[in-house]
């Protein structure tokens, strides 16, 4: 069968569907798929590898004639329209629990480094003009035994509180429903949005993408956050009103931000390109060599899975499958 796979990834994935007898075609640059590209790659697949960017809506589902399943090679799916795919019989899968460590360690990477000035240091450094200690140089915000406030306790989420808790804080978290495994690993106290906002001094989002927490955060969540917070989003850019967040950390409503994603990727708000009190990385958070090639595993074990009649390991509308899609 054709696996059309939208842009280079691991090979260990690719080794397993070539090694089980599939025509793996893979985009040959490594950049995002045009929509040409994608509509036409999909136009002669049975099964496709697509990134997070790849827009895989009724029209790329109906280019894919033959399609029997699209494995997202990242844990968010909201690029994907889900319900789309099931009235298509097309299964959906995604990579989650392979990347948690990975993009945990990352949003640790952001809210160490805001809270510590480590770019502007950085910067200081690099430009020659650091002329020695200073008691007063740089003073950032202590992170042990503070409060962490974590907006949406997922897989992510908690791996996230787990860390804190070799940094002796506070875990709050925000969720629709208790989640016991974070309160037990952690002994986090679920409290409203609000809540979490007001007695945070981190705030790290880690809920998916959908039409509930799209801007989630804006003017007024920044409001109440005290003036001293950090934000750090490692989740999706648009879960935060980007042109807020601007306006809070001008006007000093909040001290800093961690970001990892944006509202407009790779677009990025021009102010936010001037601010010290700002760290911004190219949304690397499952970025690790182990990570990504897990994850090319995982996309390839649910293509055979479907392919091969078998229950894929992590496919989101299994009801296709039990209706002999
Ligand atoms: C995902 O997999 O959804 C993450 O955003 C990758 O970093």
């Amino acid at each position: 069968m054709n696996i059309y796979v939208t842009r280079p990834i691991p090979d260990s994935g690719l080794a397993k569907l070539r090694a089980a007898g599939h025509a793996v075609c893979v985009q040959s640059e490594d950049r995002r798929a045009t929509r040409e590209e994608l509509l036409a790659g999909l136009a002669t697949a049975q099964g496709a590898i697509t990134m997070l960017d790849d827009r895989i809506d009724a029209e790329a589902l109906d280019a894919g004639k033959n399609l029997r399943i699209v494995s997202n090679f990242a844990v968010g799916y909201n690029n994907i329209d889900v319900e789309a795919a099931t009235e298509r019989g097309i299964a959906i899968s995604n990579t989650p629990g392979v990347l948690s460590d990975a993009t945990a360690d990352l949003a640790w990477a952001l809210l160490l480094a805001a809270a510590r000035r480590v770019r502007e240091g950085e910067a200081l450094v690099r430009s020659g003009q650091w002329h020695g200690w200073g008691p007063m140089q740089l003073l950032g915000w202590h992170v042990a035994g503070k409060t962490i406030g974590i907006v949406g306790p997922g897989r992510i989420g908690r791996a996230v509180a787990r860390r804190a808790k070799g940094f002796d804080m506070r875990v709050l978290y925000f969720s629709r429903s208790n989640n016991e495994e974070i309160e037990r690993q952690t002994g986090a106290t679920r409290v409203p949005l609000n809540e979490l906002l007001e007695q945070s001094d981190f705030v790290s989002l880690n809920c998916p993408l959908t039409p509930e927490t799209r801007h989630l955060l804006g003017a007024r969540e920044f409001a109440i956050m005290k003036p001293t917070a950090i934000l750090v989003n490692t989740a999706r850019g648009p879960v935060v009103d980007e042109a807020a967040l601007v306006d809070a950390l001008k006007s000093g409503r909040i001290a800093a931000a961690g970001l990892d994603v944006f509202e407009e990727e790779p677009k990025v708000h021009p102010a936010l390109l001037t601010m010290d009190n700002v760290v911004l990385l190219p949304h690397l958070g499952s970025g690790t060599t182990e990570t990504r090639s897990v994850m090319a595993d995982l996309c390839a074990d649910n293509i055979l899975a479907v392919l091969e009649a078998r229950r894929p390991p992590t496919v989101l509308n299994p009801e296709v499958l039990s209706a002999g899609g």
